[in-house]
């Protein structure tokens, strides 16, 4: 018989491949505050007692807390709210997992970390320095803490989605190239790893199936950086000789961006590797199928 997972802010970049990579082999109960697909229905976490009712009523095997605020500007101006929806709401999932019985699953991010070291692996300490990361790191503690079995895994740069859902730096290029920009504005001194959402939750399946509770990094294969990225895109795009990359540092988006970026954002996946069970492909090949899947006719 299929098992249920009742899945939470499933209407962001993430929970979009979630429903497409598990939706075949499990019964599915997708929500958002912001129901944006017609497989979604109404669920603002933050509201306890819909959470629970809601939750308890579907009587799932997994709880899946996808939803947060991850938006780091947003979170800087409204702290409150950012650790409403990214702490506190944490908790009364891991409350309502543990009343059933189930295992939750929390996603973390790499930028728990100070980005002081260039590589951090699962062990590393985190060093969360700004209202975001602090906020999703004591939701990963409470969890780690409190939940009878929990699946916690650590993303990094996430793209996926394409352009309705896609936030994050890849579909902003997208963006611009497709306002016809000849010259991209690129930061040279930020690295990081990038997390291709449909690779991330395959690997997720994977980890369920085998039922492998724990705390995990999980990001695509090797270290990049911005201009990395950009580069590799023009290439995938045919456009290298067409648009030009210009180098900056962060005062060239100091009204965009209010708040310094960590220098690292890199994560490994060392224990996922250790257990035999990384199968994250190479960032180049996902940000490949990424551009052929979601964005074909767009520029
Ligand atoms: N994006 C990244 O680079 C990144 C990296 C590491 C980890 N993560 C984590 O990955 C998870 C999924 O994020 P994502 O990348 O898919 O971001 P996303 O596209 O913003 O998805 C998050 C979803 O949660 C929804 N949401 C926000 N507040 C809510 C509330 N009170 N009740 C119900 N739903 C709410 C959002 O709606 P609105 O759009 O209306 O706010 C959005 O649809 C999050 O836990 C995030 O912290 C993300």
């Amino acid at each position: 018989m299929k098992k249920k997972i009742y899945i939470t802010g499933c209407g962001g970049m993430l929970g979009e491949a979630f429903y497409l990579n598990f939706k075949d082999d499990y019964i599915l109960r997708c929500t958002d505050r912001n129901v944006n697909e017609e497989w979604l229905s109404p669920l603002n976490i933050v509201d306890k007692g819909a959470y629970r009712k809601e939750v308890i009523q579907f009587n799932p095997d997994y709880l899946f807390h996808l939803a947060a605020l991850a938006n780091i500007e947003a979170c800087t101006m409204n702290p409150e709210r950012a650790y409403l929806v990214n702490t506190i709401a944490v908790e009364t999932a891991v409350k309502i997992a543990n009343e059933l019985t189930i295992p939750i699953l929390y996603i973390s991010t790499a930028g728990i970390f100070d980005g002081t070291k260039s590589m951090q692996d699962d062990w590393e300490m985190p060093k969360p320095n700004n209202v975001y990361a602090r906020s999703k790191y004591i939701g990963e503690r409470y969890v780690v803490e409190n939940a009878k079995r929990y699946f916690v895994f650590r993303a990094g740069w996430m793209m996926g989605g394409g352009p309705a859902k896609d936030k994050k730096f890849v579909q902003k290029l997208m963006l611009q190239l497709k306002q016809g920009a000849k010259e991209l504005f690129i930061i040279d001194n930020q690295f990081g790893s990038i997390t291709y959402t449909h690779d991330f939750a395959k690997n997720v399946k994977l980890l369920i199936e085998k039922k492998c509770f724990g705390l995990y990094n999980m990001a695509n294969t090797g270290q990049t950086s911005r201009v990395e990225i950009a580069k590799e895109l023009l290439k995938i795009l045919g456009l290298e000789k067409e648009v030009k990359i210009t180098i900056v540092d962060a005062g060239h988006f100091k009204n965009q961006y209010v708040l310094k970026r960590p220098h690292y954002e890199s994560i490994e996946n060392l224990k996922l590797n250790l257990l035999g069970l990384n199968i994250m492909r190479d960032w180049k090949v996902a940000l490949r199928e990424y551009i052929e899947t979601y964005y074909t006719n767009y520029l």
